[in-house]
């Protein structure tokens, strides 16, 4: 397994939180932190089957301002007047929420009670980029709300971080695919505007994409990864890694890792992800 450099969070509150994520203690004590004086194992990214196209090292916006901004939490739906070839990647948030929420842009907007633009701080350190909605995402209007958004709140807290406060959450697709079925590649390519120009307005310090569709859309859009690569690569391959992702005008540190609602059914890959969000952390550290 790769394993970041250093996991210095291991206190008792943060052993605490890692059970409380369902991870056992005999994940978390020494057996996988480099033991003293002994050679860490070197980080072993995996490598895709093609290269990646080479990117500058990020440019890290300066650290905020300490006052954080207030929780942006769902507006109500706005009435579905969609204005016809709406330019999105000129759209401010109100205007794009609006958008977003009066989107006719695929079929999706026929099934949807709600549409689910993001929710959190707008100058956030985190973006965490998800599928799409679920039932009660499309009931509420605010992204991971359900068991798999409870997973991820833990999972949040373990790192000291809260949904809203330095972070915010989003997803591919905007509206729920019927049946909570996979996006379709249209449906992606008809919703990737929408999150591009959420990044390009975020500028989010570090990017932790959940799942095979957040990973494909970003690795892809970021020129990580060409379509037919991300398209064939596991999700197993494309973790414990960071890329840089050229993401319109910003180069941003990604990192993939396993979706929340994955980890419910397969909670033995939950150390896997704790590591690949450790990743994240330290890969924000050193940026
Ligand atoms: N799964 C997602 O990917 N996003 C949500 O908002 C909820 C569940």
């Amino acid at each position: 397994m790769t394993l970041p450099r250093a996991l210095p969070w291991l206190d008792e509150r943060r052993s605490a939180m890692l059970a409380e994520i369902g991870l056992p203690p005999w994940w978390q004590p020494r057996a996988l932190l480099p033991r003293p004086g002994a050679p860490t194992e070197a980080a072993t990214p995996v490598e895709p089957a093609v290269p990646i196209r080479a990117a500058p090292p990020p440019k890290m916006p300066a650290p905020e301002a300490p006052a954080p901004a207030p929780i942006e939490r769902p507006v109500a739906p706005q009435p579905a007047t969609e204005a016809p070839h709406t330019d999105i990647a000129t759209l401010g948030w109100s205007e794009l929420e609006a958008a977003i929420h009066a989107c006719q842009r695929c079929a999706l907007a026929a099934c949807r009670q709600r549409a689910v633009p993001g929710v959190g701080e707008r100058r956030p350190t985190w973006l965490i980029v998800g599928e799409a909605p679920g039932e009660e995402e499309d009931r509420q209007g605010e992204p991971f709300v359900g068991r798999a958004g409870r997973l991820l709140d833990r999972m949040l807290a373990a790192l000291d971080l809260q949904r809203g406060h330095g972070v915010y959450i989003a997803n591919v697709l905007k509206c729920r695919p019927p049946r909570n079925r996979n996006p379709e590649p249209e449906e992606i390519a008809r919703c990737t505007p929408y999150l591009l120009r959420q990044i390009a307005l975020l500028q989010p310090r570090i990017v932790l994409a959940l799942g095979r569709f957040a990973a494909q859309t970003l690795l892809v859009e970021g020129g990580c990864l060409p379509p037919t690569e991300a398209a064939r690569a596991p999700l197993g391959r494309l973790r414990g890694r960071v890329f840089q992702a050229r993401l319109g005008e910003l180069t941003l540190p990604v990192v993939v890792s396993y979706h929340p609602a994955y980890l419910l059914r397969n909670p033995v890959d939950k150390g896997k992800a704790w590591a690949d969000w450790c990743l994240a952390a330290e890969a924000l550290g050193s940026g």
